[in-house]
């Protein structure tokens, strides 16, 4: 039985706790993470736990990355389960700041990145959330100071903006994506999930499917404006309202007119209901 995970919700705990983890050779991973822990996430501790000595996760429901119309409030919030789950996994430190830790009084400074962050697509419809995401993202790898943080592929933008300020700021953080988990029916596992109705549940492996039909379609030599046409039909047609189903270069999110530009990734937004959902994959 390993030893339950310490628990760091201030500055100087998790300094303390990292001076204890920190012996002579050890390699320390981060997973950072808003709670409402899913399968998904405990995929990214275990590649955590293969490539560093030491497993930091953080949970912080991160106000920063929201606007003000949307979640923050009603985001799923299960701390005594998450936690539960990390001793599980063998999980060596839970750092579980509050919002005044993370952002005091008067505090003022903002990371801003370009690049991946203006390719058009999470941008284009959440102009807040990368400057939010960058900002306490760069505030977890200076106060971790991992050798390797781990980010799940579904949000894979956020996954490339991460990477690159990593690179740009030298932070000395090796990025690593690891591959989407999805539930049986292809449903990409998300916190959010939790939000849809019985009917849109069922509703919602749809757009796996219509953004596996297209790559099919594309790896078939099939031209990409119909195919891409016909895959967001497809989605319509099962009661999403896209907000975009784009095909993009899957190394620098560029646009991309023919699979001969590839590597091809196919990004997806959509609503049901009052949920939105994301979704990516390899064409
Ligand atoms: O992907 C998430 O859960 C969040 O955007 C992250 C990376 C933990 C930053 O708050």
């Amino acid at each position: 039985m390993s030893r339950p995970p310490v628990i760091a919700r201030t500055l100087p705990a998790l300094r303390r706790a990292l001076d204890g983890l920190r012996t002579r050779k050890a390699t320390v991973a981060l997973v950072p993470t808003m709670g409402a822990l899913h399968a998904g996430h405990i995929s990214l501790v275990r590649q955590a736990q293969r490539r560093a000595s030491k497993v930091v996760v953080s949970i912080f429901v991160n106000p920063a990355q929201f606007a003000p119309t949307e979640d923050f409030g009603s985001y799923p919030r299960t701390w005594k389960d998450d936690v539960a789950k990390l001793a599980a996994e063998g999980v060596d430190l839970i750092w579980n700041p509050d919002v005044k830790t993370m952002y005091p009084p008067g505090y003022a400074t903002k990371i801003l990145t370009e690049g991946p962050a203006s390719a058009g697509l999470e941008d284009r419809f959440r102009p807040h959330f990368f400057g939010g995401v960058t900002t306490v993202v760069g505030k977890l790898f200076t106060q971790v100071r991992p050798d390797v943080a781990f980010f799940g592929e579904k949000d894979f933008q956020q996954l490339k903006v991460v990477t690159r300020m990593a690179r740009d700021l030298d932070l000395g953080v090796k990025v690593t994506g690891v591959a989407t988990m999805r539930e049986r029916d292809g449903l990409a596992m998300s916190s959010r999930n939790v939000y849809l109705s019985p009917e849109q549940r069922a509703s919602a492996p749809a757009l796996y499917r219509a953004m596996k039909e297209t790559a099919k379609r594309l790896r078939a030599g099939g031209d990409l404006e119909a195919a891409m046409a016909d895959g967001t039909a497809l989605m319509t047609a099962a009661g999403f309202a896209v907000d975009y189903f784009e095909a993009r270069h899957a190394d620098t999110l560029a646009p991309v007119t023919s699979m001969k530009e590839g590597p091809v990734r196919l990004l997806v937004a959509a609503r049901i209901g009052n949920t939105r959902l994301i979704d990516n994959i390899g064409a």
